[in-house]
């Protein structure tokens, strides 16, 4: 589905990641851990050609595609969605408005209103969502634990095979972290979409069940793990742990 090689890429003049290496396969779930300002959210929005990114060196490829040569709008209609640590409101626009565009030109096909409206409200219910946010403008005025849910609306309604999700966990409270993420663990189990995670919340780890953990440090990948390092990192942090000592702990565990 998704596979990074040897990827640099540069912001504002500055070298963020090199030698990044990642692949994903279809259904698999990746967490990608590191310390605060050390690219997570960079990879992400890289995947979905933010234009101040540049990749230099590298590649990745998606559903056999070499991304290089995509737009964010094509990219996005292969299936690619991502859920950003702060998503961004759009005054003017409404949810169910977006909505219904994106699904008609994914499909080529003339959405029916009737069908559409009985869909959306069942997903709100399911995600907890007053129905009155379908028509509100994206994001628009919205708490940051409402953005997160109206952006599941999104995940739900449009179906993307590949889910980008940068710190999905910010913004929501106790109750609303569960909802979300057994939301999010649903859509995977009925879509077998994969999916890239970005937290270091035990709550979503516990519900999501990652494939894989990898540390991010030193602008690449040091460290590949499974749920266990995710335990490892909790109790030690970042600050005092190489890639080769967690190395060395995660095994010491075996
Ligand atoms: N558009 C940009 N212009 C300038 N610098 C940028 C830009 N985007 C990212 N950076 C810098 O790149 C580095 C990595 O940022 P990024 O947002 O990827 O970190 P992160 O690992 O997601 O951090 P956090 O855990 O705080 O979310 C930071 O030093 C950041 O200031
Ligand atoms: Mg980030």
């Amino acid at each position: 589905m998704l596979k990074i090689e040897k990827l640099t890429v540069v912001t504002d003049s500055k070298e963020i990641l090199k030698d990044f290496s990642l692949t994903i396969n279809d259904g698999e779930t990746h967490v990608i851990m590191g310390p605060n300002g050390v690219g997570k959210s960079t990879i992400c929005r890289t995947l979905l050609k933010d234009s101040n990114y540049d990749v230099t060196e590298g590649s990745i490829f998606y559903n056999g595609k070499d991304l290089s040569e995509l737009s964010t709008t094509e990219i996005s209609r292969m299936g690619m969605m991502m859920i950003s640590q702060s998503p961004i409101a759009i005054e003017g626009v409404t949810n169910a408005e977006m909505l219904r565009l994106a699904l008609s030109e994914r499909t080529g096909e003339h959405i029916d209103i009737f069908k559409f409206s009985k869909e959306a409200k069942a997903i709100c219910e399911k995600i907890s969502l007053p129905e009155s946010f379908l028509h509100r403008d994206i994001n628009n005025g919205m708490s940051g634990g409402e953005r997160k849910k109206n952006e599941l609306l999104h995940v739900w309604m449009l179906k993307p095979n590949f889910l980008i999700l940068d710190e999905v966990d910010s913004g929501l409270d106790v109750d609303a972290l569960k909802i979300v993420a057994n939301s999010i663990k649903e859509y995977q189990s009925e879509t077998n979409c994969s999916i890239l995670l970005i937290t270091h919340n035990p709550k979503l780890l516990e519900i999501l069940k990652p494939d894989y953990i990898h540390i991010l440090k030193d602008k690449r990948i040091v460290q590949t793990g499974d749920a266990s390092l995710a335990e490892i990192i909790e109790k030690t942090g970042f600050k005092d742990v190489s890639g080769e000592k967690v190395l060395e702990r995660n095994l010491e565990n075996e």
